[in-house]
């Protein structure tokens, strides 16, 4: 919107010649999540600089609440250069980029340091690349914090996850994770999660405090259950197609805007990320933290899944493994 409130004072700037000043190109950037939430403000602050590096010549229009389609139907359209921009989840982007499930197995990283000191360095740089056999071209990393499972009834235990249907994300790791520890995989579209915890086709999701409090499931689904699963990190991504029609000079402020961008989302996250618990709490959800031995009893059931998704990768396993020491 700043966007495109800055093109108009553009407009009426030159005198009403359009010619001179309307954008050159006009991209279509795809967000599923709210208007007000951490990632849909990073991906207008990207459009707004883009827009004022490139003297306007560049514009960008981000449509939030899915409303380019679900993430999956984004990438395919990403694909075929049907949406020029996107921010997406590695959980699905996985499911055209195998190798990027190495970056959320579950329990990998010590905390969010090193998540950050992995993707922020030479790792991080090279799975940007990751996507260029399907057509997507990485541009920078943002954060979505700790995923964690939340229930219409208590959940306690480890034990108390068995047989449960647990919705997840359009992601054969993630579903394989859920049957691991014992429950019961049910894919659904991220829009359509309120929904299905409130009829009780399902009975918990799992994800982050912003993405809980956000989307209201904590009103259909109070219990909160901390065991901090896995850190799925989000992508900042081109079409290639958009890319093509691009100068390589466009291309590189792309980049830098998309970095900028980045550290500009990495703030708004780690505020929005303290409210939202503060909101849930003081809405009546109970948040249970697992102890040690609970904590290590899950990581050990998910540890098949390095064998399954990350078994040609193990050299960048190893890497992040060695990282975790350093603090
Ligand atoms: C997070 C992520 C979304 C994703 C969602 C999901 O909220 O930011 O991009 O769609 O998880 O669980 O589907």
């Amino acid at each position: 919107m700043m966007a495109a409130a800055a093109a108009c004072l553009l407009l009426s700037g030159c005198g009403g010649h359009q010619s001179v000043s309307a954008p050159e190109y006009v991209f279509r950037y795809a967000e599923n999540q709210a208007a007000d939430y951490p990632t849909t403000l990073g991906a207008e602050h990207f459009a707004q600089l883009v827009f004022e590096r490139t003297g306007g010549r560049i514009q960008i229009v981000v449509y939030p609440d899915a409303e380019l389609g679900s993430e999956a139907a984004v990438i395919e359209q990403l694909r075929f250069g049907g949406i020029d921009f996107a921010r997406l989840s590695l959980s699905p982007l996985a499911e055209v980029a195998p190798s990027l499930s190495v970056l959320h197995l579950p329990y990998l990283y010590r905390d969010e340091a090193h998540m950050w000191q992995v993707l922020d360095g030479e790792i991080g740089d090279s799975f940007l690349c990751a996507l260029d056999a399907v057509n997507i071209i990485g541009l920078s990393w943002y954060n979505a914090g700790a995923r964690s499972f939340y229930t219409t009834e208590p959940v306690n235990s480890p034990d108390d996850l068995r047989g449960l249907e647990i919705r997840v994300q359009e992601s054969s790791m993630m579903a394989e994770m859920v049957r691991l520890l014992g429950a019961i995989p049910v894919p659904i579209v991220y829009s359509d999660v309120y929904s299905a915890l409130e009829t009780g086709r399902v009975d918990g999701a799992e994800n982050n405090w912003p993405s809980y409090e956000s989307m209201a499931h904590h009103e259909v689904a109070p219990y909160f259950y901390l065991d901090k699963h896995n850190r799925v990190p989000e992508m900042q991504v081109i079409s290639a197609a958009a890319a093509a029609k691009l100068s390589a000079e466009d291309m590189e402020i792309i980049r830098l805007c998309a970095h900028e961008s980045a550290i500009f989302q990495r703030e708004e996250w780690a505020r929005r990320e303290r409210l939202s618990e503060e909101t849930c709490k003081a809405q009546g959800v109970i948040a249970v933290q697992p102890g040690e031995d609970d904590l290590k009893l899950l990581e050990e059931l998910c540890k098949p899944l390095y064998e399954s998704y990350a078994a040609d990768h193990s050299s960048v396993l190893e890497q992040i493994i060695s990282l975790r020491a350093e603090e």
